[in-house]
């Protein structure tokens, strides 16, 4: 691993109470050189060992030790703190934590965070040897380690040796540095799922020419788009951005390619495949100028010109027809101003894509930094609240992943 490998990554440090809360401090440093943020909830008992203020210093935030700390709650509070990390590491992770986390006790602020939090835990115990040894601590943790739908407590450590208490054994917590080497493991595997796949996105209004100075466009601004782009780059995919003409920046990590016309966007498209995941968003003209004047077509007395419209290709209908190219899976996007639902569900079928996502544009979606839509699937329809775009996309990428997780 290079030295930033934890990179904007957020780890809520637990810090129990063990003679190994001192190595707490090690570790807040490692995790800042490695590039990454920690927020540090430290036990009653862990102050015993270590005080707030050298874990503040380190971490360069306020520690949290009490549940009902009116200051704590209202800034971020123990949800939102287990919702703003990537990970939450335990260390030192006493007998008595790890018994609570494996029966769900929840009476502090440790506790109740570790049974609030959807991330993954990792632990690092640290205890006497004939207390690790013990078949009760020794229960819990493979009961830890079981737990469904948390992909089980990650656990790392403990070392034989040495103990401080003069006894030799298991019980040593793990040095710091192979701690952060199983966070950095954990999180490459837990922020990534979508590495190995690729991803084509077309987002944007497409562009089609009259003549050299004019043309039929729409007044989709392509943040929609641009926000899966990211989001499912964000998850490690590798992802190609067919994109129309925006006023956007291409997002990190994620290769862009310019087109004008629904033609243009049709090819961009296709060279994108093969890819595990289409995702297409952008608002294609259903029409283009049949021929296109070589010249500024110039005003006349003849009066005005008449323009003959062809249909464009039906983008999606073509990377969703069955084919040896055809991605894995294949999403659309619906914008209807009536029967949404009814609407969007035709479409699904008429264009032969596994996804919808349907919004109502009724009340003015296009340039907008919020959506409300509709995931429709042969599965069902599902209502997520009306969040912003980003969130949107962060909400379909992740759902995107654990379709490949888990593949129905
Ligand atoms: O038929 P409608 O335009 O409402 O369908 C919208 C969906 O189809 C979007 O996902 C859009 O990107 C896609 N589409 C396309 N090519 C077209 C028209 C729409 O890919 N010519």
């Amino acid at each position: 691993m290079n030295s930033r490998s934890l990179s904007n990554r957020k780890v809520l440090l637990i810090v129990g109470g063990g003679i190994a809360a001192y190595k707490a401090l090690e570790l807040v440093r490692l995790i800042a050189k490695a590039g990454g943020e920690t927020r540090v909830i430290l036990t009653e008992a862990g102050a015993e060992f270590v005080t707030p203020l050298s874990l503040a210093a380190l971490s360069g935030h306020p520690v949290r030790s009490g549940l009902f700390h009116p200051d704590d709650e209202t800034s971020m509070g123990h949800i939102e703190l287990s919702r703003w990390a990537d990970l939450v590491v335990v260390a030192p992770a006493t007998a008595g934590l790890i018994a609570k986390a494996a029966n769900g006790l929840a009476d502090d602020l440790a506790s109740t965070t570790l049974i609030a939090t959807d991330k993954r835990v990792l632990m690092a115990p640290a205890m006497n040897v004939r207390m690790w040894l013990h078949p009760a601590v020794q229960a819990n943790v493979a009961r830890l380690k079981g737990f469904e739908g948390f992909h089980g407590v990650a656990v790392v450590g403990p070392d034989e040796g040495e103990m401080a208490c003069g006894e030799y054994g298991a019980g040593r917590m793990a040095e710091p540095a192979a701690i952060l080497e199983a966070i950095e493991g954990l999180l490459a595997a837990a922020g990534r799922p979508l590495k190995g796949r690729r991803a084509v996105v077309t987002a944007g209004p497409t562009f089609e020419p009259i003549d050299p100075v004019r043309g039929l466009t729409n007044r989709s601004s392509g943040k929609q788009g641009y926000a899966i782009a990211a989001a499912l780059a964000e998850l490690g995919a590798e992802v190609t951005l067919v994109s129309g003409p925006t006023g956007l920046n291409a997002p990190a990590g994620v290769k862009r390619v310019d087109v004008e016309s629904a033609l243009e966007m049709q090819a961009a498209t296709r060279t994108a495949l093969p890819a595990d995941i289409a995702v297409l968003s952008a608002a294609v003209a259903d029409w283009r100028v049949d021929t296109i004047a070589g010249g500024k077509i110039k005003k006349g007395p003849g009066g005005p010109p008449t323009l003959a419209l062809i249909e464009n290709p039906d983008i999606l209908a073509g990377i969703a027809a069955p084919g040896p190219d055809r991605p894995a899976l294949v999403i659309g996007f619906a914008a209807e101003t009536s029967d949404l639902e009814a609407n969007a569900r035709a479409k699904l079928s008429r264009k032969g894509c596994d996804w919808i996502v349907a919004n109502d544009v009724s009340e003015g979606v296009f340039g907008a930094e919020g959506n409300a839509v509709l995931l429709i699937s042969a599965d069902g329809t599902e209502a997520w609240p009306h969040q912003s775009k980003t969130a949107v996309a962060r909400t379909l990428a992740a759902r995107i992943a654990e379709h490949f997780k888990d593949p129905a």
